[in-house]
This record gives structure tokens, sequence and C-alpha cells, in this order.
């Protein structure tokens, strides 16, 4: 009797533990680990100015119908999207190095695209990278 006891409740509590790990889950993005490799790298164009416009011209090609004009999350296909699309106005996201956005932005991962073949060149990827980051 005492075992059967212990036995339920083992069940009953883990179910909880499991069902408020998942609520917790669809409410915040889940972390996104970046390879150091990554982490580290340097951005080359981190003080060139964009005078052609190239990261906001990208921006609203690639970007913007996800991310939101002003990078809040907030564009037309973020509704249809379950994930999480994070607000690039945020201090938790600035404070990331530039390679870490790098990863993200043209690696990705399920619901963020990568754009490493549509967005191929060095000079592109990085104006883009300085215009995500000064979102404000
Ligand atoms: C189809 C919708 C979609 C498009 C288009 C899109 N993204 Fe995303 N993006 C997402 C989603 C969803 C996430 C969250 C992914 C996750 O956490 O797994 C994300 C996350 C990111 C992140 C990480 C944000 C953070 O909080 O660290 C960066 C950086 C990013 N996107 C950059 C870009 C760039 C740059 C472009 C355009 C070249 C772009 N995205 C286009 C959907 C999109």
């Amino acid at each position: 009797m005492k075992k059967q006891f212990i036995l339920l409740s083992t069940v009953v509590i883990g179910s909880f533990v499991l069902l408020s790990m998942t609520i917790i889950k669809s409410n915040l993005q889940d972390s996104w680990e970046v390879p150091a490799k990554y982490q580290k790298m340097v951005n080359p164009y981190a003080d060139a100015a964009d005078d052609e416009r190239i990261g906001r011209i990208l921006y609203a090609k690639h970007c913007k119908s996800c991310h939101g004009s002003k990078g809040k999350g907030d564009g037309t296909k973020a509704k249809s999207i379950d994930t999480p699309i994070g607000d690039f106005t945020e201090a938790s996201f600035k404070q990331q190095t530039d390679g870490s956005m790098y990863y993200k932005s043209f690696i990705g991962r399920d619901d963020m695209p990568s754009f490493i073949k549509k967005i191929p060149d060095d000079e592109e990827q990085w104006m883009l990278v300085n215009y995500i980051k000064n979102l404000k």
C-alpha cells in the first residue's frame, strides 16, 4: 500500500513538473547556443558607414515580413509562426556579440530561415548585422 502511494505521488508530481516546464517553454524563447567560433567572429565592417543603405534595403526585402519594420518581432508573417521571434530593440538582444547575430541570421534554425545562400556577400551580411543591431 505504502509502495503504491509513493509510486502514485511520483507520477502526479512528475506530470506536474513536466506540464509546468512545457508552459514556461512555450512563453519563452529557447536559449540558442552559438558555437564559440561564431561568438568570437570579428565583424570586419563594424565601423563602416553604410552609405548605400545596404543593411536597410536587405532588411526590408528579407527580414521585415517576420521581424517587423522596427525589429520588434511584429511583422505580417509573425502571427502564423509559433516560435517567439524576439525583439531586436531589447538590451538582451544587443548584448550578444556581432558574431552571434551573424550566426543566427545566416545559419538559422527551424522557423528562422538560413540566409547564407540568399545573401552570400560578406559586406552585405555584415551591413545587415550592423542594421539590426542598431534598430531602436
Ligand atoms: C519566416 C520568418 C523569418 C524571417 C523572414 C526572418 N526571421 Fe529571423 N527569426 C525568426 C524566428 C521565428 C526567430 C526565433 C528563432 C528561434 O528562437 O528558434 C528568429 C530569430 C532571429 C535572430 C535571433 C534573435 C535573438 O533574439 O537572438 C536573428 C539575429 C534573426 N532572426 C535575424 C534575421 C535576419 C537578419 C533576417 C533577414 C535576413 C531574418 N531574421 C528573417 C523568423 C524569421
